[in-house]
C-alpha cells in the first residue's frame, strides 16, 4: 500500500514581472535571461499573501479530488517561509479550509513536493490515513535581493497542491540531502535576543550559481536513474518527466545524460521562472490538466534545491 495522486491544484500571484521590467531594475536585459535560463517571466506577489495562496491551492487540488477538506487526515506543507513561524502554514491552511486532521510544515527547498510524498507514503504504510493533503508554496520574492542581477532574475512566487488517497501508485521514491550551506543560503534575518552575541544576516538569498548548476545536473540525471531502476523500469517506460523548474539548460542537460527523449521533460519555466517547492507541483498540475500526462502514464519527478537536497521518484499517473 503506497498512494494515488487524486487531484491537483495551483495557485500563482496575478502579476507578471517580465524580463523587460527586470532590466529596469538591475542591469540585465531580455536576451541574457532567456539564453541563459529560458526565464521569460514569473510571477510576483503584490496583495496576495502566502496563505491565500496555499488555500487557493489546496482547495482547487480538493475539488479535483472530490475530497472534503474534513476527510483529510494530515495537511504538509512544504515551504521555507510560511506567515508565521508559528503557527505552521499548515495550520493556517487547515484552519483556512476547515480541516481537523494533524498539521506540519516541512523545509526541503525545492526538493519540499518530493520529500512531502515521502513522508505522507509513511502515513499510508502504517494506515494512519486515507486522505493526505500536501501543499507546496514559497513566495521567494521577500527573500530576494534585488540589487543582484545573477539571482534575482531566476525566482519567481506561486506553489501547488495534491490530495493523496490509499493506492499502490508511487513506485519507488529517494531522497538525499548533503549539508551545505556554502553555495546557496538564506539567512533566518532576525534575532530578538539583547543576549546573543552574533550579529543577525539580512534574511536574503545568496547562490553560487555554477556550483548549484553542475550539482542540479547531476542530481537530476542521477536521481532519476535511480528511481526508475528501483521501480523496476528501464527509462525507456517513462511517459513523461516533471523536473524542478529552474533552469532550462540544466533540464536541457540532464535530459541529455538519459535514455530519456527530451520531448518526454515537461517545461514551463519560461512563465514562472524557479518556484521552489511550488516548481515540480505546478508543473504536474499542468501536465494533467492539459492532458500531457494521462490515466496509466509512468511519471518520474525529480527536484533538487537548497540544503544541499536531491528528492526522485516514479509515480503511476491514475487519474
Ligand atoms: N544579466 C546579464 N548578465 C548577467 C546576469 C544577468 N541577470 N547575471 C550574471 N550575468 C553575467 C555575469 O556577471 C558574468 O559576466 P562576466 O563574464 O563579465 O563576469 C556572465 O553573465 C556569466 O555569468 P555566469 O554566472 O557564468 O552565467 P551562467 O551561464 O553560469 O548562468 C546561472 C548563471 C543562470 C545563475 C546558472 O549558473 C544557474 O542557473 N545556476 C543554477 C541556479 C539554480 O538552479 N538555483 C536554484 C537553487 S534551488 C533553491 O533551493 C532556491
Amino acid at each position: 500500500m503506497s498512494f494515488s495522486i487524486l487531484g491537483t491544484g495551483k495557485a500563482v500571484p496575478e502579476y507578471v514581472l517580465t524580463n523587460d521590467e527586470l532590466s529596469t531594475m538591475v542591469d540585465t536585459n531580455d536576451e541574457w535571461i532567456r539564453t541563459r535560463t529560458g526565464i521569460e517571466e514569473r510571477r510576483i506577489c503584490k496583495d496576495e499573501t502566502i496563505t491565500e495562496l496555499c488555500v487557493r491551492a489546496a482547495n482547487a487540488a480538493l475539488k479535483d479530488a472530490n475530497v472534503k477538506a474534513e476527510d483529510l487526515d494530515l495537511i504538509i506543507c512544504s515551504t521555507m517561509r510560511g506567515e508565521n513561524l508559528t503557527p505552521s502554514q499548515a495550520c493556517m491552511i487547515q484552519k483556512e479550509i476547515g480541516a481537523k486532521c494533524a498539521a506540519f510544515d516541512l523545509n526541503a527547498a525545492c526538493s519540499g513536493f518530493i520529500y512531502a510524498l515521502d513522508v505522507a507514503d509513511g502515513y499510508f504504510v502504517r494506515k494512519k490515513a486515507k486522505y493526505v493533503l500536501i501543499v507546496s508554496m514559497d513566495n521567494l520574492s521577500n527573500i530576494t535581493n534585488w540589487k543582484d542581477r545573477s539571482t534575482c532574475v531566476l525566482f519567481g512566487d506561486g506553489g501547488a497542491a495534491a490530495v493523496l488517497g490509499e493506492g499502490d501508485d508511487l513506485l519507488s521514491i529517494n531522497l538525499t540531502a548533503q549539508g551545505n550551506d556554502t553555495v546557496l543560503r538564506i539567512p533566518h534575518g532576525t534575532n530578538s535576543s539583547p543576549f546573543y552575541e552574533h550579529e543577525a544576516e539580512p534574511a536574503v538569498l545568496s547562490m553560487a550559481g555554477n556550483d548549484v548548476y553542475k550539482f542540479a545536473v547531476n542530481a537530476m540525471s542521477e536521481g532519476i536513474k535511480k528511481a526508475v531502476a528501483d521501480a523496476g523500469l528501464q527509462q525507456s517506460d517513462v511517459d513523461c518527466v516533471i523536473p524542478h523548474q529552474a533552469n532550462i539548460r540544466i533540464i536541457n542537460m540532464a535530459a541529455s545524460k538519459l535514455d530519456i527523449p527530451r520531448e518526454k521533460f515537461f517545461c514551463n519555466v519560461e512563465h514562472y521562472g524557479n518556484t521552489s517547492s511550488g516548481s515540480v507541483p505546478i508543473a504536474l498540475d499542468e501536465a494533467s490538466k492539459s492532458g500531457v500526462i494521462k490515466k496509466g502514464d509512468i511519471i518520474a519527478l525529480c527536484a533538487f534545491g537548497g540544503g544541499l537536497t536531491t528528492g526522485s521518484c516514479v509515480i503511476r499517473w491514475n487519474k
